[in-house]
């Protein structure tokens, strides 16, 4: 192996499927993350959440209300109780012609549960949401990873924590010093950032993570040679991937990891 054959090398574009392959099955389900892998995605994309009893699951929002037959927090339910909510029929109500019987009564997974279910040959990339409503998850986090032997990582780059929260990221870094974060930063208009930030972000993160609507070529040059990774989010389409890799980014978020994959001719 050399050097670019690491998942953080610059010189190699990751696929990152974001939510699993969710263009073609319901986020964040075993299905959507099996049908990444399928397509050649690099990484199973996971977002956090945390239940009343203190479990992490693998979900998007807040609330359960727009990928599950029921309504409320999902700090509300314990895990048992959520295990009980269909979290694939919405799909197949939303998108008939992606419309795949196994899609229903799919359940919300317990990050463990995804562990257990794709080992340490998978690759994850997991972000901590809201963690201010939920103290603990980045140590909760920490200990689940190496519980299941996740890290320190077989591979460079098989484990990567993002977060919008600088807080939290810095926090890890102090845990686990060579665990790879990103900074996801959220932008409103074109992005822009200075040398100093820049900095900043470099003494504890590996890259950025940026939605490629805000982005521009001197954004990603400025990043670029700060010596951050950058990756863009979330693009679906492929005349937006072709443009972001030109501009250099060195990964990319879809919910189609399969035509991020034909377009590096890797299909
Ligand atoms: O994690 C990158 C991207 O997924 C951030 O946006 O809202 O889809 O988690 P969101
Ligand atoms: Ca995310």
């Amino acid at each position: 192996h050399n050097s670019s054959d690491s998942l953080l090398s610059a010189d190699r574009i990751v696929n990152i499927a974001h939510r699993g392959a969710s263009g073609y099955a319901p986020e964040h389900t075993v299905e959507a993350y099996e049908l990444g892998e399928k397509m050649g995605a690099d990484y199973i994309e996971i977002d956090l959440q945390m239940t009343k009893d203190g479990e992490l699951v693998a979900m998007h929002d807040p609330e359960v209300d727009r990928t599950t037959d029921n309504t409320g927090l999902v700090s509300d339910f314990t895990l048992a109780e959520l295990k009980e909510l269909d979290a694939g029929s919405w799909f197949n109500e939303d998108y008939p012609d992606k419309v795949r019987n196994s899609f229903s009564g799919l359940t919300i997974p317990a990050l463990r549960e995804v562990f257990e279910h794709f080992g340490s040959e998978a690759n994850y990339y997991i972000e901590i949401k809201q963690p201010d409503d939920s103290p603990g998850m980045a140590t909760l986090l920490i200990e689940t990873l190496k519980e299941f032997e996740l890290i320190p990582a077989e591979r460079e780059g098989a484990i990567i924590i993002q977060s919008f929260s600088s807080e939290s990221l810095q926090e890890i870094h102090l845990l686990e010093p060579d665990l790879p974060l990103i900074q996801l930063i959220s932008y409103t208009q074109p992005a822009v950032i200075s040398s100093g930030d820049l900095n900043k972000i470099k003494k504890y993160a590996t890259g950025v993570g940026v939605n490629f609507k805000y982005m521009n070529e001197s954004f990603v040059r400025d990043v670029r040679e700060a010596g951050l990774l950058l990756h863009a989010y979330t693009v679906n389409e492929k005349e937006d991937m072709k443009r972001v890799l030109e501009w250099g980014v060195t990964g990319i978020f879809t919910n189609y990891p399969d035509r991020l994959n034909e377009l590096l001719g890797k299909s």
